[in-house]
């Protein structure tokens, strides 16, 4: 019967779920069993969509916020860790910029709201901002630039890791520049850095695009600071006393 099952459900495009969990559902009635059926299929290709999304967004770690110490993050008054958490700012089309030392969690937390959305269901794009300059250098060589802003654009939020922490091009930085503001009030955007904006400038080179840069971030963002000690150092300390 099974076989039987997966054939017509192959024929109706329902994929191999159904006839996988037909003889593994209880219910009393008939109606029962089909309700029951039919939420189980449904939770199923939402979580393989979520993990498909999870995949897709290319995150170096996947990290969560199970364990993550907000202690020692300044957040601006319109802000608190719920909402983070949930994500929220997304909708409203806001950014977020974590800025602070090395070590204290930055990369964790974008990582962390990264994968809360995508399990919202929407399309996130994590990079380190270096790896998105080789990229989109790559493809304008190619000729491929407007297939990748295109694919870009899909994002609803755009990581870019790492700002700053690597001198880019200046063919590299126009580009970037382009990306950061197709972005303004379109979508979302978290940057990680340690570079405080008055030293943007040698990023982007030009004054001007960096004035304006920082003016479109800054007018929708809200500011995370991170001035505490790096984990990692405390990590290896505490490892010398055990
Ligand atoms: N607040 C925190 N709560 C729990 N773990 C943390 C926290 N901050 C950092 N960690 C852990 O410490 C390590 C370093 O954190 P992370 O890579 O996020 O730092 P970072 O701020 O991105 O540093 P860098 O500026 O060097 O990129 C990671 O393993 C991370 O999981
Ligand atoms: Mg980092």
């Amino acid at each position: 019967m099974k076989t039987e099952i997966a054939e017509y459900c192959r024929r109706l495009r329902l994929g191999k779920n159904i006839a996988l969990i037909s003889d593994q559902i209880a219910a009393e009635s008939h109606q029962e069993y089909l309700l029951k059926v039919l939420k189980e299929e449904l939770a199923y290709r939402e979580s393989k969509m979520k993990n498909r999304l999870i995949k897709q967004a290319g995150f170096y770690t996947l990290k969560t916020f199970e364990g993550y110490c907000f202690d020692e993050i300044k957040l601006p008054a319109e802000l608190s860790v719920a909402d983070l958490k949930e994500a929220n700012f997304i909708s409203k089309k806001k950014n977020l910029i974590l800025y602070g030392n090395v070590g204290t969690g930055k990369t964790h937390l974008a990582t962390a709201i990264g994968i809360e959305t995508c399990k919202q269901g929407r399309v996130v794009r994590f990079f380190r901002t270096a790896a998105l300059v080789n990229l989109l250098n790559d493809a304008q060589r190619k000729g491929e630039l407007g297939q990748l802003l295109k694919k870009l654009s899909k994002a609803e939020l755009l990581i870019c890791d790492e700002w700053g922490y690597v001198p880019l091009d200046r063919g590299g930085s126009k580009l970037l520049f382009q990306v950061i503001s197709e972005c303004y009030e379109q979508r979302s955007v978290i940057i990680t850095t340690n570079l405080e904006f008055s030293k943007w400038v040698n990023i982007f080179y030009d004054e001007q695009m960096t004035a304006a840069l920082i003016d479109r971030l800054v007018h929708h963002s809200y500011l995370l600071i991170f001035d505490g000690q790096s984990y990692r150092i405390k990590n290896s300390l505490m490892k010398n006393y055990t």
